[in-house]
């Protein structure tokens, strides 16, 4: 099969708060896909960013005394040094405040003013006098105007659903200043969504999986609704060209930042950007995403790209949300766990593991349970894996001077095992990863039921069984490897502890198919300890 180039991207995260483990479901999910690409030996760029604008910054950056520029670039840094602990493989990692996002944001603006598809219109908004700014729809709080409950949100209403404009909601006050807001009026530019309709419906059609179809089938049900691409000042943004003060909304230039990141990479890399992005190109761009944000990235975004004269992504996966213990995340009851925390008592392994295990091509939400979690770790990953490695490693040891034996006593098990790897390549491709654990975890039964049943500790006792002992925990060994190597993109440093155990280079997916016949291995060392209830409960959360 012939080398793919793959472009892939996670939704960049803001810089006006730290990762969480909600965030870590979406980078694992997408590391796992990357590293498997590059371990079947496709080309694979993967990039990121920190969401750099918005309102949420400003306000953030003006409580912290520090210019906005400042917070994003720490976040960004503290961003990346989290991602990095995870083994996220990214290639490269920019703010969507770089040059070359200001730079592409605007050439695609002018692109699309040239085709008439950004329009002005006068809208009335919800203004701020004490702090003279108008107000994004979520600084604003009120009463219903449909069932009158109190508190709600300026764009829709947690008791009964409704949705609305700020301006409808009755005794609506400002969250920065608690004042009335006044209602005033402003010049604002639209792109005009609805000019793609036909475009989207088929390219939700061609490049979606059922899932995500569904949901935006729904929303062609109606006319695409005019998206509003500006703010007005002050805001943290891009400035748009030919109309001072006023900025992109963030969410235009977000997206955006994924071809600025790329485009940072190519010209520190020498590739080129446009074998990518031109409208022909024959090469392929995935984002994965969390299911909120489905509208933004299968609607918007191809539109955007295609009235660019881009061309638009070949697919977008989209994920749910992640609940811990069964309930959404929560600050007061201890679950709202940041990756770093988590990173710094346990082995980054561990959670990918366990969203791997839970993870599939669905939009379904995932729950982290910490009893389900210690459980996989310890009965599948240390007991089952691990095990077949500790117990075989010590009969090699001692009863071969660490040499493995020069022929495979058992070749049926292992053209068994390598026998999936291409269904496994398949379950990896359309990202089923739980079945991918399903399938080894039973393998690693196998493995073991079959040293079990041959029962090396007795046959090592008696000298004319010896060489059999050896042959068998061979095997073992052989068969511990091929797991390895099925399950490297999920547990890279599981995966190069092994290694350095089975006294080897970088092993790649093709491997499988190689026996390490007569070669030697290191001493077994623990690889990965078991993790217990009580660990997990003594993460505090922010
Ligand atoms: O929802 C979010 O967290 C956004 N910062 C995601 C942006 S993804 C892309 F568009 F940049
Ligand atoms: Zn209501």
């Amino acid at each position: 099969m012939s080398q793919r180039h793959i472009l892939v991207t996670a939704a960049l995260p803001y810089a006006n708060g730290p990762l969480h483990l909600g965030h870590m479901l979406e980078w694992i999910q997408t590391d796992i896909w990357v590293k498997f690409q590059r371990h079947v030996g496709n080309n694979c760029i993967f990039v990121g960013a920190t969401d750099a604008h918005g309102t949420p910054t400003m306000l953030a950056a003006e409580k912290l005394n520090i210019s906005p520029k400042v917070l994003v670039e720490n976040s960004a840094e503290q961003h990346k040094k989290v991602l990095m602990s995870y083994k996220i493989s990214l290639d490269n990692y920019v703010t969507t405040d770089c040059m070359e996002n200001h730079e592409i944001t605007k050439l695609i603006f002018e692109r699309l003013l040239d085709k008439n598809l950004v329009i002005e219109k006068v809208v009335d908004q919800a203004f701020d006098d004490k702090k003279q700014m108008f107000l994004p729809d979520r600084f604003v709080k009120g009463t219903c105007p449909r069932c009158k409950s109190m508190h709600q949100n300026g764009d829709s209403c947690d008791a009964c659903g409704a949705t609305y404009s700020p301006l409808e909601l009755l005794d609506p006050k400002s969250t920065l200043s608690n004042s009335t807001p006044s209602i005033k009026k402003s010049n604002h530019l639209f792109f005009k969504l609805n000019a793609f309709k036909a475009y989207l419906q088929e390219w939700v059609n061609n490049n979606l999986n059922e899932n995500l179809k569904n949901k935006l089938f729904e929303w062609f049900s109606d006319e695409l609704q005019d998206w509003t691409i500006s703010r007005d000042e002050p805001y943290f943004g891009i400035e748009i060209p030919g109309y001072s003060g006023k900025y992109f909304y963030v969410w235009f230039d977000a997206t955006i930042g994924y071809m600025a990141s790329f485009k940072n990479y190519c010209d520190k890399e020498g590739i080129s950007f446009d074998d990518y992005w031109s409208k022909d190109s024959k090469y392929e761009v995935y984002h994965f995403i969390g299911k909120d944000i489905t509208y933004f990235h299968c609607l918007f975004w191809p539109a955007v790209l295609e009235g660019a004269d881009f061309r638009t992504p070949t697919s977008v996966f989209a994920h749910g949300f992640v609940t811990v213990n069964g309930e959404k995340m929560s600050k007061s009851k201890g679950t709202f766990i940041l990756a770093e925390e988590f990173s710094q008592n346990f082995e980054p392994d561990i959670l990918r593991y366990y969203y791997a295990s839970k993870l599939s091509d669905t939009i379904e939400d995932i729950d982290l349970n910490y009893s389900d979690l210690v459980n996989k770790i310890n009965s599948d990953l240390v007991g089952k894996l691990i095990n077949l490695a500790s117990r075989c490693s010590g009969f090699i040891s001692k009863l071969n001077n660490k040499k493995l034996s020069n022929e495979i006593y058992n070749t049926d098990i292992i053209t068994h095992f390598q026998s999936h790897s291409s269904e496994l390549i398949s379950d990896y491709q359309e990202r089923k990863y739980s079945r991918i654990i399903r399938k080894i975890m039973a393998l690693c039964d196998e493995a073991n039921k079959y040293i079990d049943h041959e029962k090396p500790w007795l046959l090592a006792k008696s000298e004319d069984q010896k060489d059999r002992a050896i042959q068998v925990c061979s095997d073992g060994i052989q068969l511990f490897r091929i797991l390895i190597i099925f399950l490297k993109p999920i547990i890279p440093d599981i995966a190069k502890k092994s290694e350095l155990f089975l006294n080897t280079e970088s092993l790649s997916w093709n491997d499988h198919k190689k026996l390490i016949n007569g070669e030697y291995i290191q001493d077994f060392l623990p690889i990965l300890s078991r993790i217990d209830l009580e660990q997990l409960n003594t993460l505090k959360g922010n």
